[in-house]
């Protein structure tokens, strides 16, 4: 089992190695010393992480030769269109007609699609999104794992169950040991080759210990490290990048910056902003996005976090639904329907068709477990595993039920890579069109 395809090396020039996947070419940061042609690897995120050995690498491509191509003419099959359907508005023929021909689509078309209701229209929505993920991205899924490393947080959103404020949760927070050893465990065990570290904002630790925490499991892992710590300053994100990390997953929730005060006491959406900015900066890949469906939210706003979250370079859009947890101020409200989510999953893919990847998050799985499937086939090609370990999985207890906190590792990965087979697509971060940091491949 593999979550990443090996990549042949046909040339490197100054640390940007071309690599070739079954015919497929793809361009990549090489970090590694003296990588040269011939040579095989691993890629995520657009970052070579890995050389391995020649026998190693043609072993797992001859098993892998058959099911690729396989696989991508299934996920052909499933992403072909269809639009010859009577019954639906011009408006609406005019908007998707303009999407796939890729041309920008104004405020008002997405307000427009926003507020589709007729499940033939959807159908066109999501089918639609779903070719253009497979235009540009084949038949590749991400799949990274993220590891929970504490629940305690300084913050006290109003939606949040790891809140400060939420007296009634135990804390939990990870020894430097338990980390590293959850981190081996999942890349050199069930071979990830992506982690996100995730803990709420100011857990304790600091970033000198973070930064020893990523030195080491770098040094014995060979992973895409996302960090997830909340805001931090630039001096930490700098500390940061520089003992290995590589991207960072911080959403800034929503843009509209008087729902953001009113949810975030004390907090500004500016300075949120500013800890991605700079992060982008320091060359950092991005996962940014927002919730839906929080009080007071209007379609506009959700225009408006979708256009900030491609202003702001985004390399996975992140969008979820906020789910109501009893323990905090915002327990009565009520959730978004998952039909909201997916419309914006689809939304994601049209005004960022090559460039970004875009997840199916937790939170829409536990809306309805069916949600992943359906994310996957309306322009999402991403997925993210829990592999907190599971005695500390329930306390991280951001909103309540959450999807697989009870699963085993074992059995999470093998249903997603049983869904993954049933729509053709392949475990891996080949898709990359455009380098996330401008290089075209
Ligand atoms: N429902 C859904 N998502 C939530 N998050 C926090 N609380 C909730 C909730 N009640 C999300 C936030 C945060 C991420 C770690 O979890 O978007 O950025």
């Amino acid at each position: 089992m593999c979550y990443a395809i090996p990549g042949r090396v046909e040339s490197v020039n100054d640390n940007i190695a071309t690599v070739d996947y079954f015919g497929q070419r793809k361009k990549a940061i090489s970090e590694i010393e003296g990588l040269t042609r011939g040579d095989y690897i691993y890629a995520q995120g657009g970052y070579v992480i890995e050389k391995i050995p020649r026998t190693e690498a043609e072993d797992i491509l001859s098993t892998w030769k058959e099911t690729f191509f396989e696989l991508q003419e299934l996920d052909l099959r499933f992403s072909r269109l269809d639009l010859g359907e009577k019954g639906i508005s011009k408006r609406f023929g005019g908007i998707i007609d303009k999407a796939l021909e890729e041309r920008d689509l104004s405020k008002e078309d997405l307000l427009y699609l926003l507020g589709l209701k007729d499940p033939k229209e959807l159908n066109i929505l999501f089918k639609a999104a779903n070719f253009l993920r497979q235009k540009y991205h084949k038949n590749a899924c991400c799949v990274h794992g993220i590891i929970e490393i504490s629940n305690y947080c300084r913050r006290s959103c109003h939606y949040c169950g790891i809140s400060s404020a939420n007296m009634g949760l135990k804390r939990y927070r990870m020894s430097r040991q338990e980390i590293v050893d959850a981190a081996c465990e999942a890349v050199n065990g069930l071979h990830f080759k992506a982690l996100v570290l995730q803990s709420g904002e100011g857990a304790g630790y600091s970033a000198a210990e973070l930064s020893e925490i990523i030195r080491e499991i770098k040094a014995k892992a060979a992973a895409l490290i996302f960090i997830s710590f909340g805001e931090m300053p630039r001096g930490d994100l700098e500390t940061l990048f520089h003992a290995g990390a590589r991207g960072i997953l911080l959403r800034f929730e929503t843009s509209n910056p008087s729902i953001y005060e009113k949810l975030h006491p004390g907090c500004r959406l500016e300075t949120r902003l500013r800890t991605l900015r700079d992060a982008a900066g320091l060359g950092y890949l991005i996962i940014t996005g927002g919730l839906i469906g929080l009080p007071g939210q209007s379609p506009e706003d959700t225009v408006n976090d979708l256009y900030l979250t491609k202003e702001l370079n985004a390399d996975m859009f992140s969008f979820g639904p906020f789910i109501p947890h009893p323990g905090t101020p915002l327990a009565r409200a009520k959730p978004p329907a998952k039909e909201d989510i997916l419309k914006i999953l689809a939304l994601a893919r049209f005004i960022e068709p090559r460039r970004a990847n875009v997840v199916v998050t937790t939170a829409l799985e536990t809306l309805d477990k069916k949600a992943r499937k359906e994310g996957l086939l309306a322009g999402a090609n991403s997925v993210m595993l829990n592999l907190t370990p599971l005695k500390y999985r329930g306390l991280y207890s951001i909103y309540p039920h959450r999807a697989h906190e009870t699963e085993e590792i074992g059995i999470q990965i093998e249903e997603t890579l049983a869904l993954l087979r049933s729509i053709g697509r392949a475990p891996s971060d080949i898709g990359i069109v455009d380098h996330p940091r401008g290089l075209k491949c």
